[in-house]
């Protein structure tokens, strides 16, 4: 790090100085109570903050203490969780709350060590709740944080690298000012989310300007580097609604992957978009009317939804039976169409369910 010890000198306090007037008053910052810093970190993981908040005052009012968490059922966590995506980070997070209440009588773990061994606390999440919580000097490495150094001191390395993430670590670490690492790491990110931003940063009010090697270089465009794009793969999903009189049935997505345990429709997934004749073709269709007389009654438009990851391509096929086979009853859940408010359901299903003109409507 010897090469940066000019720029390092003046930068931690210049963090601090800003963030005591740029700071935004969000509720987590009021408290060092490592639960409710916990809840927020991992809620606010892959989430903006002004979606964050809502959820973080709905838990927090909810589940006060660890032990009201734990004692909480899997599906309520998720229904909470509803809308928020990314449910691996609710299911890990009722998970923790009960070893915490088996393994630590209750009381959050203190130190880094034993914070990380949490299901779903990585390296950035231990380091922000050791130091929010218990002042200890652990460096936060968020993407916020990634850009501002890459800017600030020019580093080229890919962030997404070994390399990067070593150099990085290493730099980020050794700026941590002793015995303020709460406040610092929270300037730091504070700093990185509302001045030093991804796109289109206000250089010009800057404090760093002077010393910000990107700024000199005119390439805070070109900064951070990252090695590998995100690959997005598209899906195709069609959705059967099958009901019979006020039932219709529920999937529970046993299976691993970003919705598990959460509850959808009958599904058949295609290489394609389908059209309904081809869809009616389709072995698994076939499967799962086999015993069953059925009528379709209406069909939804094909509606895109993104995930980070993924591009959804959704239709949703209304059909009415007579009665469900045993067969479909042995693999889905027959649910009252005044229920099914009570399941946590991905965000496309919700948003789906919300819709006025949506097909239930014609249970009405
Ligand atoms: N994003 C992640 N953690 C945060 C925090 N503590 N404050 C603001 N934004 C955040």
């Amino acid at each position: 790090m010897e090469k940066f010890i000019d720029q390092c000198e003046d930068f931690p306090r210049e963090l601090i100085r800003w963030y005591s007037s740029n700071r935004r008053n969000l509720p987590w910052r009021d408290t060092n109570d490592p639960y409710k810093i916990w809840l927020s970190e991992i809620i606010l993981q892959q989430t903006r903050v002004a979606q964050g908040m809502d959820y973080y005052n709905k838990f927090v009012s909810k589940y006060p203490k660890v032990n009201d968490l734990a004692a909480a059922t899997e599906e309520e966590v998720l229904k909470d969780w509803q809308g928020l995506g990314y449910y691996s980070r609710a299911r890990n997070l009722h998970h923790s709350a009960k070893m915490i209440v088996e393994e630590h009588s209750g009381e959050f773990p203190d130190e880094y060590n034993s914070i990380i061994k949490l299901k779903g606390v990585g390296e950035y999440t231990a380091a922000a709740i050791a130091s929010f919580a218990f002042n200890q000097d652990y460096a936060v490495l968020d993407g916020n944080v990634f850009r501002l150094l890459s800017r600030f001191f020019g580093i080229k390395t890919p962030i997404d690298s070994t390399q990067g993430k070593k150099e990085f670590s290493k730099l980020a670490q050794s700026l941590v000012p002793k015995d303020d690492a709460a406040t610092y790491n929270q300037a730091i990110m504070e700093f990185g989310a509302l001045q030093c931003t991804p796109v289109n940063p206000d250089c010009s009010s800057c404090p760093l300007q002077s010393k910000c090697f990107a700024y000199e270089h005119d390439i805070i465009k070109d900064l951070p580097l990252k090695e590998k794009k995100v690959k997005v793969q598209d899906r195709f999903l069609n959705y059967l609604i099958i009901q019979s009189s006020d039932q219709l049935l529920l999937n529970k997505r046993t299976q691993e992957g970003i919705w598990k345990n959460l509850f959808d429709f009958p599904l058949i997934e295609s290489s394609s978009s389908l059209k309904y004749l081809e869809l009616e073709k389709n072995k698994d269709f076939i499967s799962i009317f086999k015993e069953t007389d059925f009528s379709l009654e209406a069909e939804s438009d094909e509606r895109k939804h993104l995930l980070s990851h993924r591009r959804l391509y959704c239709k949703f096929y209304h059909f009415k039976v007579d009665e469900f086979s045993t067969d479909l009853l042995s693999k889905y859940r027959a649910v009252p169409v005044s229920e099914l408010p009570q399941y946590p359901v991905p965000k496309l299903i919700e948003n789906y369910l919300g819709e006025e003109t949506n097909l239930l409507s014609l249970f009405k």
